[in-house]
């Protein structure tokens, strides 16, 4: 049975080696083993000394110990150690998903957010951010409108990927509640938490009963090679479900992962403050480059995260879509934004990745490359 095409990852596997300029990625400045090992007060030669048997399915009760420790409501055996962030979408919508159920999921959004679970159940209905003046809203409102009886899971991602949405908390309770009421799973995406920049929620898992929680150390930790993840699930009955899924992709994490996991997890503080201060400078020039060029871009600044999602004036730039100039930027000046249209949105949207450090060079060029198109307006 065929599944829709996660066009993300296809477009970024046509550039993102190639190109010289990355201005779309997600993930924060990473750095090497090396540098992890030292960070961590750790040596080559305690990984050195890793033996490379199979290991625990549901993880390393050490790194679970440490995971769970993130968390105020959550204990050790309520996490499971993934393969990678990505792997825990997968197993929780096999887990929970009948082909008569219906799914709620936030749009635009990460392609796996809507795609594995469309391939499963019988429909999954938009919960629609949408542009606001200056910043990315949501309708809680709508929320309620949008469950029915064959409603099983809502799907959601804050800080959100590519709007960098983060619902205040008094709006997070009534999800909650509304969760609550009408006994509903809640899959909570919550990779790029830990880079706010004004107020924090809570964890999804430290409030709800039913609510399943992703992480890893991809985004704000700075560390996607090491294809860390894990899933919080409180309900034991759930969670082994889960991991007997599991057993069909991938057993149990890669020893040499769980050992740097572990290492990472000691100093994620310190990680999370320097994919904090990248962004920041980010922002700093972003806020310069849209005021420069707005009469090409509508800059709403993400209130979380390591993405932005910025809105085209396509009659300006001279493209009929975002998909158009975003090729034509790869393939003529090696230059890589994600088009709007790959996480499910109108085709006037780009996505911004702020978490790297070359992204004022990256930046710098872009804006010679506007410059020189439209010369009059500089
Ligand atoms: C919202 C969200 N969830 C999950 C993932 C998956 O993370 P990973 O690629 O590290 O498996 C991503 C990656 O971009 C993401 O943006």
């Amino acid at each position: 049975m065929k599944i829709e095409p996660f066009l993300t990852e296809q477009f970024f596997a046509e550039y993102e080696f190639s190109a010289q300029h990355l201005l779309a990625s997600s993930d924060c400045e990473t750095m090497s083993i090396g540098e992890l090992l030292q960070l961590s007060g750790s040596t080559l030669d305690e990984l050195g000394g890793l033996t490379l048997g199979y290991t625990e399915s549901q993880g390393d009760p050490h790194l679970r110990s440490l995971i769970s420790n993130m968390y105020s409501n959550v204990s050790s055996d309520d996490v499971v150690v993934l393969t990678s962030p990505v792997e825990g979408i997968y197993l929780a919508m096999q887990t929970l998903l009948e082909s008569e159920d219906e799914v709620i999921a936030l749009r635009p959004a990460y392609d796996a957010l809507n795609n594995v679970a469309r391939h499963l159940c019988s429909e999954v209905l938009p919960w629609n951010l949408f542009p606001g003046r200056n910043c990315w809203e949501l309708d809680f409102d709508e929320l309620e409108s949008l469950i029915s009886p064959q409603t099983r899971i809502i799907v959601v991602n804050f800080p959100h990927n590519p709007t960098g949405y983060v619902p205040s908390e008094s709006d997070f309770d009534r999800l909650i509640g509304l969760a609550r009421r009408y006994d509903l799973w809640l899959f909570c995406d919550e990779i790029y938490r830990g880079l706010e920049f004004g107020p924090t929620i809570p964890s999804a898992a430290d409030l709800y009963e039913k609510a399943i929680v992703l992480s890893g150390l991809s985004k704000t930790y700075g560390l996607p090679g090491l294809r860390a993840g894990w899933v919080v699930i409180r309900n034991a009955e759930l969670r082994d479900e889960l991991i007997n899924w599991k057993h069909y992709t991938t057993i149990c994490p890669a020893a040499p992962t769980e050992f740097l996991a572990r290492k990472a997890l000691l100093v994620k503080d310190k990680l999370a403050t320097r994919s904090k201060a990248i962004i920041q400078q980010n922002l700093n020039l972003c806020e310069a480059f849209f005021n420069r060029f707005q009469d090409q871009f509508i800059w709403r600044r993400p209130q979380a995260g390591s993405v932005a999602f910025v809105e085209l004036n396509l009659s300006q730039i001279g493209f009929d879509s975002a998909t158009s100039y975003c090729h034509h930027l790869a393939q003529n000046h090696g230059m890589v934004l994600l088009p709007g249209k790959c996480l499910g949105f109108e085709d006037n949207f780009v996505r911004f990745g702020l978490g790297r450090s070359n992204f004022e060079v990256a930046l710098k060029s872009f804006a010679e490359v506007i410059s020189a198109n439209r010369p009059t307006l500089n």
